[in-house]
Order: structure tokens, then sequence, then C-alpha cells
């Protein structure tokens, strides 16, 4: 039994946001007192068949932390430290926000899935500017998740979008634009062409590169090619697939499925593949995959379906700080079955273009 597994039945006894609260403390806690060096030993695999190069930056391994687990940029070397090859943070936005009234977060643990109602709770652009200007930062590639204060009309979106990019970019090594999260009333909407031109290119004249978008797994084929199209019209650098899923599959079994939000974890896992697949079988920028990777097995399959690097949230609230080292050892042994000389290698392995 793992130290985790021993805890687990603890902090699943709490409500989802208190056990987010301790296990976000203990990361600071880590980082402050340098027990991020002992993490670093560990729970990190080195070698060098797992690195990725790509959007300019070399990635030690394919894993990254998703967008919602470090909102606010406070613990970003401690997450590097359990092994992570990447972390993104933020959803940050130009004004500083509450979020939605609580309980806004569910497990759903029969499902191995969370929905969450956060609405984009965070410090605000110019105090996480200000953390992330005297932070130390980690060796490990840093992007910025950008979204829309709740407050910002619709049409003005891009401004909010660029103030944010002023305070925060120069810190990142690439930049996500999210309009997919379902939980600020509108965003969504702003995923077509007319949106997507006015806040991509607003943030893309700023200087932001790389530049990536960020879909939601609930896009038709028909929205998502356009979603591409205006990739390639500007020029950007990359596509993160999928945000959280507003549906709730039939094979929901906790009494939670009826709250609302995004969908996030195991149920999401073959959605997200597929959209990875569809959108790597129609660009030639690197996608990042995201959604219910738990295992190696899992990564593996997004990687095979054409993912450059994959990332979890959900996977780390249930398997827990152990599972960068889990799915790295295992991606290498994946590797070596399948005769692949690198995780580059196997990236787009399944595609048939
Ligand atoms: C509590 C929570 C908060 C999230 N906040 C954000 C966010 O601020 N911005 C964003 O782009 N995605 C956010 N996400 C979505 C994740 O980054 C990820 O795309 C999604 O959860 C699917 O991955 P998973 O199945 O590994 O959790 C959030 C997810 C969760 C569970």
């Amino acid at each position: 039994m793992t130290p985790y597994t021993a805890a687990r039945p603890f902090l699943f006894s709490l409500p989802p946001e208190t056990a987010h609260t301790l296990a976000y403390r203990g990361l600071r806690l880590a980082q402050r007192t340098r027990a991020t060096d002992l993490l670093a030993e560990r729970y990190t695999v080195r070698d060098p068949r797992l690195a990725v190069t790509c959007l300019g930056e070399r990635f030690p391994n394919p894993l990254g932390v998703a967008a919602g687990f470090d909102k606010n940029a406070e613990v970003v070397t401690a997450l590097s430290s359990l092994g992570f090859g990447h972390v993104e943070v933020g959803g940050v936005t130009a004004e500083a926000q509450e979020g939605n009234p609580r309980p806004r977060m569910f497990r759903l643990r029969e499902d191995e899935a969370i929905i969450n109602r956060m609405g984009f709770n965070n410090d605000g652009a110019d105090r996480i500017g200000a953390r992330l200007d005297r932070t130390d930062l980690p060796e490990v590639p840093l992007g910025i998740n950008v979204g829309k204060s709740k407050s910002t009309p619709l049409e003005r979106a891009e401004e909010d979008y660029r103030y944010t990019y002023d305070r925060v970019g120069e810190h990142a090594d690439f930049v996500v634009v999210n309009v997919s999260s379902p939980n600020t009333p509108g965003l969504r909407t702003l995923q077509n062409r007319e949106g997507l031109e006015r806040i991509l290119g607003a943030l893309s004249d700023a200087g932001a590169s790389p530049l990536l978008l960020k879909l939601s797994p609930d896009l038709r084929a028909k929205a998502i090619e356009t979603a591409l199209s205006v990739v390639s019209d500007l020029d950007l650098d990359g596509v993160i697939a999928t945000n959280t899923t507003t549906e709730r599959p039939e094979s929901l079994q906790n009494v939670n499925r009826v709250e609302d939000g995004g969908l996030s974890g195991r149920p999401l896992e073959t959605r997200a593949t597929e959209c990875v697949r569809f959108v790597a079988e129609r660009t030639d920028v690197p996608v990042i995959g995201v959604g219910g990777v738990f295992t190696a097995e899992d990564a593996y399959r997004k990687i095979r379906a054409g993912a450059s690097l994959v990332q979890t949230y959900t996977g780390l609230v249930y398997r827990g700080p152990s599972i960068a080292r889990e799915i790295n050892g295992g991606l290498l042994g994946l590797l070596d079955r399948d005769g692949f000389d690198s995780v580059e290698e196997a990236v787009g392995a399944d595609l048939t273009k």
C-alpha cells in the first residue's frame, strides 16, 4: 500500500474541495521547506526516451498537469517535483474571482470521475503575474491557461484575454486560450469563427507564442474543423483536446451525475482520445491530449492517436502523487513492447494519414 492509498479514504471522506485545499497546502509546504528535492528523487522517472521536443521546448517527459489544479500558480515547483514534465497553471482571468458558490466540485467515485462548476475562481492576472515575477520557476515548461472574467461581456472578451496575457505572458513557455469551459456563461459560444478570430488574433498580435487553443469535447465535427481552420489561418502553434464535457454518459453510477458542470475523468477518456485523433488527422501542429488519463495505457492511447504530450487532472486526484512515476515508467515498458525507441516515435502511430 502506498502512502496515498492509505491516506485516500481520509481525503475522500472530506468534501472534494476541502481535500483539494489540503493537498494544495501540502504541496505549498513541500515547496517552502525544499522537500521538493526529496520528492523529485522519489517520483521522477528520468529517461531520454521519454523526452519530447515541441512548441520550441524540451519536455523531459510527455505527462503534464492539466489546467485547473494550480489555478493560482502557487505550486508549480512542487508539481514538477512529482515527476510531471510540464505544468499548465490557471485558468487565469483579468479580474480576481470567487467563482461559483460551494459546493461546486463533486466526486463520482464508482465512475472515477469529477463534476465541477468552479467558475474560474482565481486570484486574477495582477496578483498571479506578481507571484510569477517573484517565483523561482522549475525547469519544466510552464503553460498558462487564460479564461474570461465573468463580468466582461462576450463582445469585449478579447480585451479581457489581452489584459491577462499582458500581465502573465512573459512567464509562459506556452499560452492556452480557454473558451471551452462550461462554467462561465456563454463562454463556449466564442468557439465560432468570429469569436476565435477575435480572441486568438488579439493574443497573437500581442506576441503570445507559442499559442494553443483548448477545445471542448462537445463540439461537433464541423465546429472542430472550423476551429482548426482558424488555428491554421492565424498560424497558431497547437491544440489541446479536451476540456470537460457537459454530456452525461448512460454508464454513470454515482448520484452526483445530476450535478451541473463539466464532467472529467474516466468517462471522458474515449471521447477525448477520439478528439485527439480527429484533430491530429487534420493538422500538423502539436496536439496535447487530456481527458481520463489514469494509467500508462491511457496516456499511450492518446500518444498513438496523435498527442505529442498528455495531461491529467482527475487521474491525479484518484491515483495520487505517484501517478507521473507510474505513467512514465509504464510508458517505457509499452515503448519496448512495441519496438519504439522513444515517445516521439510513437506519436500518431495509429493514424492513417
Ligand atoms: C476542478 C477542475 C477545474 C478545472 N479548471 C480548468 C480551468 O481553469 N481551465 C481549463 O482549461 N480547464 C480546467 N479544467 C479541465 C482540465 O484541465 C481537463 O481538461 C479536464 O478535467 C479533463 O482532464 P481529466 O479527465 O484528466 O481531469 C478543470 C478540471 C477540473 C476537474
